[in-house]
């Protein structure tokens, strides 16, 4: 299927994924309860075109099974995560137009809540059937005040009960408790999280899913670096 044409504006500041009513009734949400959730956030065009890119890099084998951490205490712990990932580079027109609404929702971040996030790094994802994620936190251990917010955008098509991988999310960190909200991971729907404060995790998959998961970063790196061992 040839590549879907975006229309992208040269020259402009990025636009949001959606109007200004909706990004701030998700900037509140985020700030209220340390998540917001977004149904049909991304224009079904981009959602279209960035299935199709993961679906490419799967199909180039260009998709590396997805580690625990970084630098020297990289772990693949098949038992805490198993899915595939790529990060973004923003050369391909769909991950640039990506990478520029989450630049469009970084700077309303920073201007609503004087946040300071600084940059934003995102990965595809490709769960295949059987594949998971544990509960767990965003935020590095090591690196507090690393990644802020967690973004997270699903690609997958006509998602129906019974495919698996719904994203559980939990209010807090101590919260053992059953999860405050079960996701489905519908194409072109958004979620927005605080990394440090809200445990998540991906339920067990039947069918392949496919997403992306990217963090706004406040930490300028280390000494100068950025991103040493990443
Ligand atoms: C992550 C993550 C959730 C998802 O990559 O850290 O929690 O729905 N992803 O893919
Ligand atoms: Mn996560």
């Amino acid at each position: 299927m040839a590549d879907m044409a975006l229309d992208l504006p040269a020259d402009t500041a990025p636009a949001p994924f959606f109007g200004d009513n909706r990004t701030a009734a998700l900037i509140e949400d985020l700030a209220a309860r340390g998540w917001a959730h977004a149904e049909n956030a991304l224009p079904e065009a981009l959602t279209h075109a960035l299935r199709l890119r993961l679906q490419t890099l799967d199909a180039e084998d260009a998709l590396k099974p997805a580690a625990i951490g970084r630098g020297d205490s990289q772990v693949r712990a098949a038992a805490i995560r198993r899915t595939q990932i790529r990060w973004l580079e923003g050369k391909d027109p769909a991950e640039r137009a990506f990478l520029d609404g989450c630049e469009a929702l970084r700077r309303e971040i920073n201007r609503t809540l004087f946040a300071g996030l600084f940059e934003f790094e995102a990965h595809f994802a490709r769960y295949p059937a059987g594949g998971h994620y544990a509960r767990h936190l965003d935020a590095f251990a090591d690196r507090p005040r690393d990644r802020v917010v967690s973004l997270v955008a699903w690609l997958n098509r006509d998602w129906q009960a019974g495919d698996g991988g719904e994203l559980d999310l939990w209010p807090g960190p101590d919260d053992t408790g059953p999860p405050v909200a079960t996701l489905a991971p519908r194409g072109g729907d958004l979620l927005l999280m605080m990394s440090e404060t809200i445990p998540h995790a991906v339920r067990e998959t039947v069918t392949p899913r496919l997403g992306l998961a990217g963090w706004f970063r406040i930490n300028p790196g280390v000494g100068g670096v950025l991103d040493p061992a990443g």
